[in-house]
């Protein structure tokens, strides 16, 4: 390959980031250049590179993967949380993710059924309140607590009690109520750390081991060395799961609440699917895959839902060595950006892309369609390792609060998206809440 051959792009320079500014240039050079296109950067070492085609996105994420790490707009994301798992390469990395994934398989992820039903059988008990005074709700405020209190939950178990009781709040719910993601907020979040470096100090003192995911943090072994984890290590990977784990979730379901209250036919189809579904709201013995079982389309609701508003809207690689992409020359350096969002409204890849049709992900409907065009959790071996936690999580929420009520927008005006480090409402929803029974 002649090393001059690069992809078409634009002359001026642009360094690309998930950012407001970002999505408008990004369809902008989709539409001038096509799917493969090259932007030179302003401050980076290497070109921008843009793939919308989803056979050089396999090979970045897939077939080559060896030759990628983690790009650009990652220096952010490191004062955060340090060099947990989303952030950290090579040999760390892989050992590092070894040693986690087992707590996410899915015997452990079922464990934690009870919690998800519990919190989210709290929060009907919440919400029966507005319902019955017609007080509308916060919804885009309220799921973002849910799915940070089940993420806590499912780390700390009864140590997240002891610290309510201790502080007299939740010390993480800076975390819901300050929405900026800049360095002021990396420094008071990672102050939280103290509290992590607390429940693990009296948990070695009491000998005391839990079925959490911090308990199965602090107890696994890497298998090559059989060393334990260390402290640095469990710290980061602990304050990595709760920012990864609540701020997606939080924001799917945000936009899973507003798709369906603008599609009465997909809403009237959940209901449908529900009433056939087990009852979710005795929580102690049944398993977090039983919403599962029998509504298909709860899950169909949410991949959808997931295909149009995608929370990592954007991300990126680096290539560590030359590689040939789309018949185009990617030097060694070159910044690699994928976006979910565009990938899942292209219209080569999907019929009425624009629209909210939960039914496009039935089985048989899916057959033909290219694997890596539909990214919310990523793929190959970085896949999301919370994935499966998720859409249970998310699955029981939706089946047990459909159940009991409709949600209806104070305003019918559309919602406006946000295209920071995650996808969310720009302004947060309210909705009023109507009972079903
Ligand atoms: C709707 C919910 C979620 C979405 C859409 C989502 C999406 C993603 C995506 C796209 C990535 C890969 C990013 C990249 O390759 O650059 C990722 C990685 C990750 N996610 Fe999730 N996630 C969700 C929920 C969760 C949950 C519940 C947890 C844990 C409690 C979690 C933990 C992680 C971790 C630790 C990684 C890094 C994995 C690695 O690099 O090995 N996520 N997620």
């Amino acid at each position: 390959m002649a090393q001059g051959n690069l992809a078409p792009g634009p002359n001026e320079g642009y360094d690309l980031d998930a950012n407001e500014e970002t999505l408008p240039v990004l369809q902008q050079l989709r539409s001038s250049y096509g799917p493969i296109c090259r932007v030179p950067s302003l401050t980076r070492a290497g070109d921008g590179l843009v793939l919308h085609d989803p056979e050089d996105i396999r090979r970045v994420l897939l077939t080559n993967r060896g030759n990628y790490v983690k790009g650009a707009g990652l220096e952010r994301v490191r004062v955060l949380l340090g060099n947990g798992l989303i952030v950290s390469d090579g040999d760390l990395w892989a050992r590092q993710r070894r040693m986690i994934q087992p707590a996410f398989q899915g015997q452990a992820t079922r464990g934690f059924a009870p919690v998800v039903q519990q919190v989210n059988a709290d929060l009907l008990t919440r919400w029966s309140a507005h319902a019955d005074s017609g007080e509308p709700i916060d919804l885009t405020h309220e799921l973002s607590s849910v799915a940070l209190e089940i993420v806590l939950r499912a780390l700390f178990s009864q140590d997240f009690d002891r610290m309510l009781e201790s502080e007299g709040r939740n010390p993480f719910g800076l975390l819901t109520e300050e929405s900026r993601r800049d360095l002021q907020f990396a420094a008071r979040f990672r102050d939280l750390a103290r509290f992590v470096r607390a429940i693990i100090d009296v948990r070695r003192q009491e000998a005391r081991v839990e079925s959490d995911w911090l308990s199965m943090l602090m107890q696994v072994r890497d298998k090559a060395s059989g060393e334990p984890m260390p402290d640095r290590a469990l710290l980061d990977e602990v304050m990595t799961l709760i920012v990864a784990g609540h701020e997606t979730t939080g924001s799917t379901l945000n936009w899973t609440w507003y798709l369906l209250s603008r599609h009465p036919e997909a809403e009237a189809a959940l209901h449908a699917a529900i009433a056939h579904a087990a009852p979710t709201e005795a929580p102690q013995d049944q398993a977090l895959t039983t919403p599962f079982a029998s509504t298909d389309y709860v899950e169909q609701v949410l991949q959808e839902a997931l295909r149009l508003y995608p929370p990592v809207w954007l991300f990126s690689r680096r290539a560590l060595q030359d590689d040939t992409l789309g018949g185009y020359h990617v030097p060694a350096g070159t910044d690699i950006f994928i976006c979910p969002y565009l990938l899942h409204r292209d219209t080569a890849q999907w019929d009425r892309s624009e629209e909210f049709l939960p039914a496009r992900f039935m089985p048989d409907a899916a057959t033909g369609r290219h694997r890596f065009a539909y990214l919310p959790f990523s793929a190959g071996p970085r896949f999301c390792v919370g994935a499966g936690f998720a859409m249970a999580e998310m699955a029981t929420h939706l089946t047990m609060v459909a159940e009991r009520f409709r949600l209806v927008p104070v305003s019918t005006e559309p919602a406006e998206a946000e295209f920071q480090i995650n996808l969310r409402t720009r302004h947060p929803l309210r909705m009023r809440l109507v009972s079903r029974r």
